[in-house]
Formats: structure tokens, sequence, C-alpha cells
């Protein structure tokens, strides 16, 4: 009798007696606006250069919706793209979640307008925010939804318009954003590839590093508001930075822990791209090697919510990704908030 190889890794869910229920992600689509902004465009309109920031950040370019194109219908043509992969009908939709930081308006939920833009009639919809991890957020909650049987078919969208959040006149944040939407479907596959672990994590008393401090019910909208210029966001670049390097290394390393997985193990690296020297220095402390890492944000900057759903849909389409690969994904946003998350494509 041969003996039953020793399985490459552990799935943590699988220790939950779930009866073969297994969460994969069978589509996954990306849509970025058709605008390019360069970094030699910004020069012409704050004190910057592209050597400053490519040299601090790696962005070379940017894209930026156009004004009658909102979050929503960037957050649809991600997610047709994705349904088309999976071969799902609008109507097969059973939940859309949206991250977003940047929604349509205050309510109703960009979920709801995503909703009625694809079709997906018998879809619950909602949003969710956790800035720049929302993403992480909403794959977690998509599949607890699918693993406690409530619902089949979850389409996950982290969707973006941060050009109208940000201060084009503030130098030290106008560089880094950029506009897009990435999505996912997640459905039930007994017994198949699918997501293995996901890692969230907060910390609250660090909420003032990066914020919009006005539109709220704490401080709502004003003329006084508009004038001190408070609906854009704000940053502490120098602290932000620091936190996102410890709390992704947490987050990756945890990830990796639950699934019995050594980094040298993990075909592809997503870490959210929100700075080149930020993703290095993960890749570093986790032992990645740069060919691990995937990286587009010298393209697209960083794209919050939008930024990992956006990578990985180049890593799936440009082959860096391959089935049976492993993939972790790990990001880090205001709140603060991070997260990882472990796919078995
Ligand atoms: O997605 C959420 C997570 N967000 C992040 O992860 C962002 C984290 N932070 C960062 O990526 C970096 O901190 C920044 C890219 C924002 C800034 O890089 P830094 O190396 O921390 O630069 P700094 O803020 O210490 O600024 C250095 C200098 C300052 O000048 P002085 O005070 O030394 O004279 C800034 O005023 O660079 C100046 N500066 C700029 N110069 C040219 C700041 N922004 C610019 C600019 N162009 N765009």
């Amino acid at each position: 009798m041969s003996a039953t190889p020793k399985p490459k890794f552990k799935n943590p869910r699988a220790q939950h007696n779930f009866q073969g229920r297994t969460v994969s992600i069978t589509g996954v689509g990306s849509y970025v606006p058709a605008k390019v902004l360069t970094n030699h465009d910004l020069e012409k309109s704050v004190e910057t250069s592209d050597e400053w920031i490519m040299s601090r950040t790696g962005i070379k370019e940017r894209r930026i919706a156009a004004k009658d194109e909102f979050t929503s219908d960037l957050a649809t043509k991600a997610a047709q793209r994705a349904l088309k992969m999976a071969g799902v009908t609008p109507e097969q939709v059973d939940l859309i979640i949206v991250a977003t930081i940047t929604p349509d308006m205050p309510f109703p939920s960009t979920a709801c307008f995503v909703q009625q833009k694809l079709g997906a009639r018998r879809a619950a919809a909602f949003d969710l925010e956790a800035a720049c991890s929302g993403f992480i957020y909403g794959i977690e909650i998509g599949q607890q939804f699918i693993m406690s049987r409530t619902y089949d078919t979850v389409l996950v969208i982290g969707a973006e318009k941060l050009s109208t959040i940000v201060d084009w006149q503030d130098r030290n944040t106008c560089v880094l954003f950029g506009d897009g939407a990435g999505a996912v479907v997640m459905q039930n596959r007994p017994n198949s590839h699918g997501l293995l672990t996901a890692v969230m994590g907060a910390d609250g008393t660090k909420a003032d590093l990066l914020h919009m401090p006005a539109g709220g019910s704490r401080c709502p909208a004003s003329q006084e508001t508009v004038d001190a210029r408070m609906h854009y966001l704000r940053m502490d670049g120098k602290e932000t930075f620091k936190n996102a390097v410890q709390a992704m290394l947490t987050a990756a390393k945890e990830a990796l822990r639950r699934c019995e997985l050594d980094i040298s193990q993990i075909n592809c690296v997503i870490p959210h791209q929100a700075n080149r020297r930020i993703i290095n220095a993960v890749g570093e402390r986790l032992g990645a090697t740069t060919d691990q890492l995937f990286v587009n944000l010298d393209r697209y900057g960083n794209t919050s919510a939008a930024s990992v759903g956006i990578a990985l849909d180049e890593a799936v389409s440009s082959g860096k990704v391959k089935r049976g690969d492993l993939i972790l994904l790990v990001v880090f946003g205001a709140g603060l908030t991070w997260g990882a998350a472990v796919i078995e494509w």
C-alpha cells in the first residue's frame, strides 16, 4: 500500500468541518479610467518633480476618472469582467460587497448602484469601509457568507475615485493616489482550489494618521469646513509608513503561520500598492525575493481598496499567477486597518 502523500500546506478552513465547502475565486476583473496623469503633469500644478516622486514612492503615473464617471461605474466595469471570467450572470449573484472610501454619495450605498447597473436583481448589497484594507475585509466577509451556507455566489469589489478627495494643492498627498476598481467572484466549489485563510486587524488609536476630517457627523459640511479644505484626505506620511511596514509584516506572517507555509512556497506576493519602499521593506523582512513581489503602482499609484484587486487581475492575466499557485495578499490602510490572505489559485 502506498502512503498518502503529505499535503504541501495546511488548509485552516478544512479544520472547521465545512463538509467540503470551499470558497473559490472563480473570476477576477479590473478597470482603470482612460485618463493618465503623469508625474510630469503634476510638476505643472505643485512644487514637485518626477525624480522626487519616483525615488520616494515608485509611482510614475496614475489614472483619473472623468467627471461623469463615478465609483459605481468603475466598480461595475470591473465586476462585469470578473463575472465574465467566472461565467456567472448578474442574476446569479447573491451578494455584492463594495469596499470604498469614495462612495458615489454618503447613502445609499455604492453597492446598491452597482446592483442596479449590473442588473443583479436577486443580490443583497452593501458597502464596507476599511480604507486600503477593504478588499481583504471584503473577501473574508464574502467567504464567511459562503461557508455558512447563506450564499453561494458573492461579488466583492474594491473601487475608488480618490481624485475627488485628494487635495490637489497638497504635494505631500496629491502625487500618491489614483482611481480604479478590482473585483472578484467568490463561489462555493466543493473540494477545489480557493481561499485558505484571511487575517484582519485594526487599531483605532491611530485613526488620526490618515483621515478626512469633515463631511461626517463629527464635522458636517459647512462653509467653514470647505474654506478650511477639510473635505480632503490628510496623512502623516512618515508615521503611516512605519505602521504600514509593521502591520503588513504581522498580518502576512500570521496568514502564513495558519497555513503552515514558508514564504518560499508562495508563488506571488501581492502587497497593497502604496509605496515601492514599503513593498520592498515588507518583502525583505518576509524573506521574499523581488521576483515573488507583484508591483504595478508605477502605473496606477495608490488606489486604496481597489489596489490588490487590480494587481490580482493583472497578475493572473499576465501569466504571473497560474492555476494551483499560492498567492499571498497583504494590505494596510487608514483606521488603522490591515489584513492578509492566502489563496490557492
Ligand atoms: O494607503 C494607505 C497607506 N499610505 C501609505 O502607506 C503612505 C505612507 N507614506 C509614504 O509613502 C511616505 O511617507 C511619503 C511618500 C508620503 C513621503 O515620503 P517621505 O520619505 O516620508 O518624505 P517626507 O514626508 O519626510 O518629506 C520629505 C521632504 C519634505 O521636505 P522637507 O521638510 O524635508 O524640506 C517634504 O516637504 O520632501 C518634501 N515633499 C515633497 N517634495 C517634492 C513631500 N512631498 C513632496 C513632493 N515633491 N510631492
